[in-house]
């Protein structure tokens, strides 16, 4: 593994978290290189849980790196948070352990408010966003008036620079939404502390990420959000601000495309989505509610119940063909056990016309219905189990039928939270 990629190929929420902190054992550094604090990675090891929503879940294996590239939205305060969190529970963070970016981009007070706003405003169009300030953020990237890290360890650059921004953002938040503005001086305080806080771990690290891999270091890039939340290729606007897939790497993290070396989609063995949107599989009655209540499915950082659905042949054949995916692990299979029938989506039929195919055109998909096939299910808790023969004949059958549909190999199959509770395929 000189450098993998591990991408969400659905809404998000695929359990990566889990999967990343497992192959991190076998890496010398793991990345973040997109999104921001809107992500929640869950790990349990020991029956200790740990939700990170901007550390790389790298960092509870002790020698290895942890990156938050560029391309990252950074909420510094959450950040600093988790750290001493982590701290506090022993794990050792260190500006060797943990490297941030000093081009990566900051979320500040106004971002998170204006994220608000203007879901607010969009009334029965809103997105549904997790509220973190991303879509604000990076907008200010894109419109060149965001700050980045380098600006808050200098002093002057960033007073002068927070100011001249803040002025216009309170215009609109005060002018336009009626709302309090965000306290200048406060913000001002606050960032020159952050700066100090963040000092020892800044540096040039798409720099120091291609040094490692002409060295032969093992790296690992660690997505957040799924491949159908890609602000260019997911169900646009009902998506994040970022690339969530590999594409995201080159530009987040400042390593050449020619790089990354293999890549590996994470797909639950049903479909969840939060937020507003298309998700043409979801189980509106009974049985995603009880899926919902055996996934314990709920949004790791917001809380929100997550929608239910059954599996989605044609967007997960999309997300892993769109990444050039090379394998992809099946996560949450456990959460099946149980059901007399299991479904999966294999075609839609949008506008009279069937097709295996994810449309380009994303309207399509507002009249879109599923065709479903549906195979036997099984009762026997499969949590316990470690090797792929012992899985019930259906749970087995259940598997090699949806990756011949999607046509590509599972190389890990999830059965549980816990580090250990996995069955490899060959990975
Ligand atoms: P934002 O990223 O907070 O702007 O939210 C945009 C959309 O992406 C909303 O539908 C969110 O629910 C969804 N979203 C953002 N981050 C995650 C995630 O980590 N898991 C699942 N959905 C997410």
């Amino acid at each position: 593994m000189p450098s993998l990629s591990v991408f969400g190929a659905q809404w998000g929420d695929e359990g990566k978290g889990k999967i990343i902190d497992r192959l991190a054992a076998d890496a010398d550094v793991v990345v973040r290189y997109q999104g921001g604090a809107n992500a929640g990675h869950t790990m349990v090891v020991d029956g200790e849980k740990t939700v990170l929503h901007l550390v790389p879940c790298g960092v509870l294996h002790r020698g290895t790196k942890n990156v938050v590239a560029n391309g990252v939205a950074i909420d510094p305060v959450q950040l600093l948070e988790e750290v001493d969190a982590l701290r506090e529970r022993g794990v050792e963070v260190t500006g060797e352990s943990l490297r941030i970016s000093a081009g990566a981009h900051l979320i500040f007070e106004h971002h998170r408010r204006m994220d608000q706003l203007s879901e607010h405003w969009l009334g029965e169009g809103r997105i549904g966003t997790t509220g973190r300030g991303i879509g604000p953020a990076y907008a200010d990237k894109a419109s060149r008036v965001g700050l980045r890290v380098s600006d808050l360890l200098d002093p002057e650059r960033c007073h002068s620079r927070l100011s001249a921004v803040l002025a216009e953002k309170n215009a609109t938040i005060e002018g336009v939404h009626g709302a309090d503005p965000v306290d200048l001086a406060a913000e001002l305080e606050r960032a020159t502390a952050l700066g100090d806080r963040l000092r020892p771990f800044v540096g040039d690290t798409g720099a120091e990420l291609r040094a490692d891999y002409r060295a032969g270091k093992r790296i690992l890039f660690e997505g957040a959000q799924g491949i159908m939340l890609d602000i260019d290729h997911g169900t646009y606007p009902f998506v994040t601000s970022s690339n969530t897939g590999t594409a995201g790497i080159p530009a987040g993290a400042g390593f050449p495309p020619g790089h990354i070396d293999r890549a590996i989609g994470i797909a639950k063995a049903y479909c969840t989505r939060v937020g507003e949107g298309p998700f043409p599989s979801e189980l509106r009655g009974e049985t995603g509610d009880a899926i919902r209540a055996a996934g314990n499915e709920y949004g790791a950082t917001t809380g929100r119940p997550r929608r239910c659905g059954w599996f989605d042949a044609v967007a997960v054949r999309y997300g892993l063909s769109l990444n050039g995916a090379d394998g992809w692990v099946m996560t949450n299979l456990d959460v099946l056990s149980g059901f007399e029938e299991l479904s999966v989506a294999t075609s839609y039929v949008m506008d009279g016309e069937q097709t295996r195919e994810y449309p380009a055109h994303l309207p399509a998909l507002d009249g879109c219905e599923v065709r479903l096939e549906t195979r036997p299910g099984w009762q026997e808790d499969i949590s316990g189990l470690r090797c792929y023969e012992d899985l019930p004949a259906s749970a087995r059958s259940y598997v090699e039928w949806v990756e011949e549909l999607i046509g590509t190999p599972i190389v890990m199959l999830s059965i549980g939270p816990e580090r250990e509770q996995v069955i490899s395929r060959g990975l």
